[in-house]
Parts: structure tokens; sequence; C-alpha cells
């Protein structure tokens, strides 16, 4: 079957002496794609649901492998559009990263480590983070910092690997006339990318209660799980 082990090919977005104008224009190809693909979504639409509205008006959030800070960005925006205050901290291991942010508050670190207390943040978030750990037992790791450092709930998703995905990534970075090293990370990711069966097995390794994955769109892994407060 296509695809069916995980690759574990570098990805240019790894590396952490890269040109600073390379590094920034990959982050914007980036948030292109992500605006494209509708990334913010997940979050858009499953934590209201997770939560209730009411409990939405005023969250705290942290967003793992947060990048340049586009999830944080679009979230604080879409909340402040419906009178919520959404307070975004981003955090990546990546300082040069962080510094292309324009909004929240970012933090240098691992996901892996988290330098916060438990329960600091309502909820936790990361969107295509996940695939650049090289091992299960890091993906377990990420997943219990994750749990721990959330109040109520963490919602994590990363892309699903599959050929079509891989087919629609290749074509839409190709019109787009994407550059060969933002192509081949696209490409990359999605082998580097999950199927459901072994975000369950990690998330029960990493002692999460309840939490549900799941398939979202065809194109990614959803892990949602919520405290008991
Ligand atoms: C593909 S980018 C995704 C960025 C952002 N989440 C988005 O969707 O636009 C993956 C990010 O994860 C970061 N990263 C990789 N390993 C990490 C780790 N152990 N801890 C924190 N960030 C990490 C990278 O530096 C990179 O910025």
């Amino acid at each position: 079957m296509f695809f069916k082990r995980r690759i574990l090919q570098a990805e240019y977005f790894d590396a952490l002496d890269r040109p600073a104008s390379e590094m920034a224009e990959a982050y914007a190809m980036l948030a292109f794609v992500n605006s494209v693909c509708q990334l913010a979504r997940p979050c858009q639409k499953l934590l209201p649901k997770m939560l209730g509205e009411e409990r939405c008006r005023s969250l705290t959030l942290l967003d793992l492998g947060a990048g340049d800070g586009w999830l944080g960005n679009e979230l604080q925006r879409w909340a402040a559009a419906r009178g919520w205050n959404w307070r975004v901290t981003n955090l990546d291991l990546n300082a040069r990263a962080l510094s292309l942010s324009h909004n929240g508050q970012s933090v240098v670190g691992s996901a892996l480590a988290l330098p916060f207390r438990d329960g600091a943040f309502d909820v936790v978030i990361a969107s295509q983070m996940a695939h650049h750990l090289a091992t299960d037992d890091e993906v377990c790791a990420h997943f219990k910092e994750a749990w721990r450092v959330a109040r109520e709930a963490v919602l994590l998703n990363d892309l699903h690997r599959n050929v079509i995905l891989y087919a629609a990534i290749w074509l839409l970075l190709r019109l787009k006339r994407a550059p060969s090293t933002f192509l081949s990370d696209g490409l990359v990711s999605v082998r580097r990318g999950w199927r459901v069966k072994e975000w369950r097995a990690l998330a029960e390794r990493a002692e999460i209660p309840g939490a549900r994955v799941w398939l979202y769109y065809g194109s990614r892994v959803i892990l949602e799980a919520r405290k008991k407060c």
C-alpha cells in the first residue's frame, strides 16, 4: 500500500541556520498554503464545540511549533471579530521564525519540554508540528507535555499520510511556482505524516484519558481531549 510507513527525510524547515531571506520566504509560502487549505478552521470549528461558545469568550492558548505565528494571528483576529478575547502564546524551537510573528507573545523552546507550569494555558494547540519529530518517544513526550500544560483541552492536528494529499500538494505548489526547497518540504511533510491508528496508539501511550483521534476531511489527523474541570 502507498505510504504505509512514515519516512524520516530531513526538511529544510528544520535547518535553523538558513539565510534569513530564504526562511522568511518559506514561512510566507506556508502562510499562503495554510490560507488556501483553511488551516485555522479546525480550531475555529472545534474549540467552540468542545468548550461551548460562552467559555470561548476569553481564552489563553499555547500554539506549539507556531513558526511565524500565522495560526495564532488568524485565531485572534477571528475571535476578535466575534467579540471574543483569545490570547495566543507562540512557542517554537526556531527563534528566527518567531521573530517574523506580528502578534501575541513568543517563547523559544521545545514542545518536548515546555517551560510552563501545569495547567498554564486554557487550551494547547499545534498544527503541522508533530511530523517534524523523529521518534515515537518524541511524539509521546510532545503529547504528554501538551496535556500537562493545558488547563482545559488540547487540540492537535497534523498531516494525514496519503497519496491524494501528496498529489494535491504537488499540484498546488507547482501552480504557485514554489521554490524547490518548499516543494520538497511539502512532499516530505506528507510522507512524514500520520495515520489515525498511529496517533491513537501514541495518545494512549501518552496516557491522555478520553483522547479522540479522527481523520478530518481526508487530509489531517486530529487529536482532541478535554480535562474534567
Ligand atoms: C511546518 S512548520 C509549521 C508552523 C505552523 N504551525 C504552521 O502551521 O504554520 C513546523 C514548525 O515546528 C517547529 N518545530 C519543530 N520541532 C519542534 C520542537 N521540538 N519544538 C518546538 N517547535 C518545533 C519548526 O521550527 C517549525 O517552525
